[in-house]
């Protein structure tokens, strides 16, 4: 298999050893729905304490049992959480896990088989979008078409503040995604080779939704 060069692609690769070992769990074909499901949503949750570690924190002041005392609490922006539908919902949960007080908008987008356009069917997004950093969800970015349309979805409706958290995306994802919102930082797990005629990553996992609800 024949790895294009990559040298020219903006894009923040989460290399922590569990989230490549879990991710290679979840490539293999014999992994079932319920673990698939579950290291995904594992794999989230590693992937956004990474990618919040450069949150804003503000000084406060609290009295412990013992004593008054200074410390840091997060400041800024509050966080909001978009799945792409129908496989960003798995990767949701994770984010969710350690974010819990996030507010979750839903994006429903599906890839027509034929042409590879995404196709828009649900959007419902938290009402001061203005005053939020955004992060939306998607396990794969192949095309780039179904996470570039969502990004210009939230754009429209005026978010400010957006990054993009996918697990396995392709160069060409990548390209079509930093082609159209060069102002959105992307951070997937790993970067694959390339696509194959039916648009999926190879060697990717094959497809996300699919293995996520069984529906194969
Ligand atoms: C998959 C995946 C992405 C999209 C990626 O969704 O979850 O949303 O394809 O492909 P792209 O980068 O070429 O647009 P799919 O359309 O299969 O819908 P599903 O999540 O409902 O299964
Ligand atoms: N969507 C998937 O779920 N997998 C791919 O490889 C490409 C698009």
């Amino acid at each position: 298999m024949t790895q294009e060069n990559q040298a020219d692609l903006a894009v923040h690769i989460v290399d922590h050893p569990l989230v490549q070992h879990k991710l290679t769990l979840m490539r293999q074909k014999e992994t079932g729905t319920k673990d698939f499901r579950e290291l995904l949503e594992e794999i989230a949750m590693l992937m956004a304490y990474e990618i919040t570690r450069d949150l804003p924190l503000e000084d406060v002041e609290i009295e412990t049992p013992v004593a008054p005392c200074r410390v840091k609490k997060l400041a800024g922006k509050k966080l909001g959480i978009v799945p792409i539908l129908r496989a960003g919902l798995g990767m949701a949960e994770g984010v969710l896990r350690l974010i819990p007080a996030a507010r979750v908008g839903h994006i429903g987008l599906y890839r027509d088989p034929d042409t590879l356009q995404p196709v828009e069917y649900f959007c419902k997004l938290p009402g001061d979008i203005g005053e939020r950093m955004f992060i939306v969800v998607d396990p794969m970015l192949a095309t780039g078409g179904s996470s570039a349309a969502a990004l210009d979805l939230l754009k429209k409706k005026g978010a400010k503040s957006i990054v993009l958290l996918c697990l396995v995306a392709a160069p060409e994802g990548v390209r079509t995604v930093n082609a159209a919102h060069p102002d959105i930082p992307i951070y997937v797990a790993a970067v694959d080779d390339c696509l194959n005629e039916h648009g999926y990553i190879v060697p990717g996992l094959g497809d996300a939704g699919d293995r996520i609800f069984g529906t194969l």
